[in-house]
């Protein structure tokens, strides 16, 4: 099977997606010379250029594609091609209006924008391995071609009647019977009972609340529904170029796909990356899913899109300040990435995202973003012939499940205050203030090796999972569990006691009485100072825990926020970000798990990449880092002993 090393070859790839049809062609060896120049050895072509490419239906005009693809090999610049599947031409929906999806509300999505395809439209369906199969049999064998991108962030849903028809296949197959299905969805609730197949549709739009667990079912079923819509496609370039990896590129902590089984489809796992560069936490956010992806991938794994500037779609958006473009970058490097590119080459003038920043920017050549640009490109060559392929190490595992996210994040439950991903960012969080190194697992992964797992929420956990977890404890590792876990099984039913059994012992916890969720800007009061945000619980003990900090005042007063058995702790409330980050110091320690460095200064990151040590100053003031012994920065080709200075924004890549 082919890997992003296939593609990489000791470099980094460097470059981003390049929409060259935009531009007229005398436009295109200038944009070869500022690649050059830039060290860009590699750009993503296609990703949105079917109508260019087939203006009529089965008419291909592959003349540009061929021109380009020359231009670029001849200038050394390797090409990850796409399937530009994402945005069908206005004749495919115009000849097929059931290809195009539904809402809920039954309201269509119309062509004038993009990604207005329904996954589960055989017309679509159909069109798009004709266009896959025209590609790959006109570039599989071009010298330019490194990768194969397929479609572009996956994430559109359909309710139509198409949907419908494969939603109950989907359902048969996962069933069987319309009984097991009845008994799943809980259908004696409300009078759902199915008694016939064509009875079951999608959750369309409803007088009140709608069953949860079709709603959970829904979003399996999408997220299958997208991925064979990839794999299809995957396996139209694979029959032509078995020795090309194969992507497709997700969003970032994005609800609508199953990113864990996605990955197992994919030769290289790739990732778009826009942390807001006036968000204070936006560093965190970045470590957060260059975590996730890097597990994801079980390896190496490519930065597909980031913004070299602005972007165009939040309420403000600010341009990334000098020198941040190229810390953020380093970032994704320093925690397994082998490819740092860019949502796009050059500023479009056109179109939709003509405010979006480009590598190169409206200021052309002389901008600050190009001329930053070049100056990361230099950087990026310099270490990378010590970095590709170097594995990140960690000794802590945060535990993620989509299907948890799905059944948790629905209408009617105790509080709308409790937002998953934000949960996920607090504790997230709170261990790389730690200066702890974390991947990330799914909660039925094989755990081995992680000393310290944490389980941030997850609400539904199926029984394989929740063995695993009283297993991997059993077996001498340290299990940090956040509220509002092991509450639902695989069919979102409540687990008798709210909490499984299994679960309750391992923490000691004899019943849980009631949630007691908090209004925003409620705290709980605990002993020793601490104090809780958004939720609370009314837990009886069972007498076993070695530990625990109760609530101080209120209905709480004197039963336990916090316990820990053993090894396992269980935190019935948020507690303040300080405390979390202790509490999570202190489980860490007792694990046996150190920081990376001792003593770091705050804002400062520091990780490990094989016998690399990256050092980022994700602060706007210089500052200086102890060092054990004395180290060559890769950046300035300097010695370090016992200390270095980073100045603003800055970076050291230390070979010891
Ligand atoms: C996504 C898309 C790109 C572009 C950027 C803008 O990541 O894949 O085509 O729209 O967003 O930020």
């Amino acid at each position: 099977m082919p890997g992003l090393s296939d593609a990489t070859r000791r470099r980094i790839l460097f470059g981003g997606d390049y929409n060259p049809e935009q531009w007229p062609e005398e436009t295109w060896p200038e944009d070869v010379r500022l690649m050059k120049t830039a060290g860009v050895n590699s750009v993503t072509l296609g990703v949105f250029s079917w109508s260019k490419l087939e203006p009529r239906p089965g008419v291909h005009d592959f003349g540009w594609l061929d021109r380009l693809m020359d231009l670029l090999h001849e200038g050394g610049i390797g090409v990850v091609l796409a399937t530009p599947t994402a945005s069908p031409p206005p004749w495919l929906g115009h000849l097929h209006p059931d290809t195009l999806p539904r809402d809920a509300d039954g309201r269509t999505e119309w062509w004038g924008g993009r990604q207005h395809f329904s996954h589960s439209s055989t017309a679509y369906r159909r069109h798009a391995a004709a266009i896959t199969e025209a590609l790959a049999a006109r570039y599989g064998g071009h010298p330019a071609l490194t990768m194969w991108h397929i479609n572009n962030e996956y994430c559109t849903y359909d309710h139509g009647d198409e949907a419908a028809t494969r939603f109950r296949r989907w359902l048969r197959d996962r069933y069987g019977t319309l009984d097991a299905l009845n008994t799943a969805w809980g259908t004696a609730f409300w009078s759902q009972g199915y008694g016939d197949w064509a009875e079951v549709v999608p959750p369309r739009r409803a007088h009140y609340l709608r069953n949860p667990t079709q709603v959970l079912d829904f979003r399996r079923f999408t997220s299958d529904m997208l991925l064979e819509c990839c794999t299809a496609e995957r396996d139209i370039v694979r029959r032509h170029t078995p020795h090309i990896p194969v992507t497709t590129n997700f969003m970032p902590l994005w609800s609508g796909q199953d990113a864990w089984r996605w990955a197992e489809e994919e030769d290289v796992v790739s990732v778009d990356l826009y942390p807001d560069p006036r968000d204070p936490f936006g560093a965190q956010e970045g470590a957060l899913v260059q975590d996730m992806t890097r597990s994801q991938a079980r390896g190496p794994w490519m930065l597909m899109e980031q913004a070299a500037g602005a972007v165009n779609w939040r309420g403000v958006n600010h341009p990334k300040p000098r020198g941040l473009n190229r810390l953020w970058s380093l970032q994704a490097v320093a925690r397994g990435a082998d490819a740092v590119c860019y949502f796009q080459w050059r500023q479009s003038r056109q179109g939709a995202e003509k405010f979006h920043s480009g590598m190169v920017s409206h200021a052309g050549e002389r901008g600050r973003t190009y001329q930053e640009v070049k100056q990361l490109g230099a950087d990026l060559a310099r270490i990378a012939p010590h970095v590709t392929g170097g594995a990140v190490a960690a000794d802590v595992a945060v535990l993620h499940d989509w299907h948890s996210w799905w059944a948790g994040d629905q209408e009617a439950r105790p509080s709308r205050e409790v937002d998953y991903p934000d949960v996920l960012r607090a504790w997230h969080r709170a261990l790389w203030q730690a200066g702890l190194t974390t991947d990330f697992a799914r909660p039925d992964h094989d755990l081995t090796g992680y000393r310290l797992v944490v389980v941030p929420q997850l609400y539904l956990l199926t029984d394989a999972a929740v063995d695993n977890l009283v297993a991997h404890v059993r077996g001498g590792a340290t299990l940090v569990c956040g509220f509002l876990t092991g509450v639902a099984d695989q069919d979102d039913r409540i687990r008798p006691g709210a909490m499984d059994v299994r679960l309750r012992e391992l923490f000691g916890i004899r019943t849980l009485h009631e949630w007691w969720p908090l209004r925003p800007g409620e705290r709980a009061e605990c002993e020793g100072g601490l104090r809780g945000t958004l939720w609370s619980e009314e837990l009886e003990p069972d007498g076993t825990a070695d530990e625990t900090i109760a609530y101080r005042g209120g209905e709480l007063d004197g039963l336990p926020a916090v316990l820990r058995k053993g090894r396992a702790w269980y935190l019935s409330t948020l507690p303040e970000p300080d405390r979390l980050r202790a509490l999570l110091a202190r489980a860490a320690a007792d694990a046996g798990v150190r920081p990376v460095l001792d003593g770091l200064p705050d804002g400062v990151e520091a990780v490990r990449r094989g016998d690399l040590l990256f050092l980022l100053n994700h602060g706007r003031e210089p500052v200086t880092v102890d060092l054990p012994g004395t180290h060559h920065d890769l950046l300035t080709q300097t010695t370090a002993t016992d200390r270095i200075t980073l100045g603003r924004y800055g970076a050291a890549v230390l070979k010891p």
